[in-house]
């Protein structure tokens, strides 16, 4: 295979693996997602301004993130409080190797605008995904638990104008994600050529 193909390999085989999936206890090494977010600071970014903020859970550090983010919606729910999202945002932080909780720090150059600076922590992410897939790894990035709370973006070191964009989980995987499917190009794509 050459590296072209080795690319559309890649691209067409990586799938979102959910922390269910992942082998229990089994932690990747760090000098790997070291690596993984190294990819990630490659992506594409206006202005060069590298909008990205990330922070790393894992070991124990996993526990603080579950805590926290449970603690959070337990004080918030009031009424609405469910004991199963409680214990989701609890237990599941605790299935993964490590947890990367995505931040996107505002830029302050060129009168960038927001969506820009959002698109390039969204380009960062996929370099996550596709690196995962290199190497034989699985993960998936999450918008669910605290990810829209204003009130959560202070522990994830950021600020009013910052955004929290989700958490992306990483694991060995034990159970693969089933083949995926894509509409056919013509769908999507149109060509002017004449
Ligand atoms: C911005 C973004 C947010 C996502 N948030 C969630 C989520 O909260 N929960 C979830 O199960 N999957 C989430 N996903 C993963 C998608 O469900 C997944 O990419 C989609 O099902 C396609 O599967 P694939 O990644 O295997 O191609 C998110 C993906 C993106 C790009």
């Amino acid at each position: 295979m050459n590296s072209a193909e080795y690319f559309n390999h890649l691209a067409r085989t990586r799938r979102s693996v959910f922390p269910e999936q992942y082998e229990p206890g089994k932690k990747v090494d760090d000098d790997i997602i070291k690596e993984i977010l190294i990819n990630a600071t490659w992506a594409p970014n206006h202005g060069q301004a590298e909008p990205w903020q990330f922070m790393v859970f894992t070991g124990e550090g996993l526990k603080k993130l579950a805590s926290f983010q449970s603690e959070l919606y337990k004080q918030e729910a009031g009424d609405n409080f469910k004991e199963s999202a409680y214990l989701k945002l609890r237990e599941r932080p605790l299935k993964a190797s490590h947890v990367i909780a995505i931040g996107m720090k505002r830029t302050t150059v060129k009168n960038i605008p927001e969506v820009e600076d959002i698109a390039a922590v969204a380009c960062a992410v996929q370099n996550m995904y596709l690196s995962l897939t290199a190497y034989g790894l699985g993960g998936y990035w999450t918008t669910g638990g605290v990810t829209y709370n204003e009130r959560a973006k202070p522990f994830f070191g950021l600020g009013k104008n910052d955004r929290l964009m989700g958490f992306f989980y990483i694991g060995y995987v034990a159970v693969p994600s089933p083949a995926a499917k894509r509409r056919p190009l013509d769908q999507k794509v149109s060509w002017v050529n004449e």
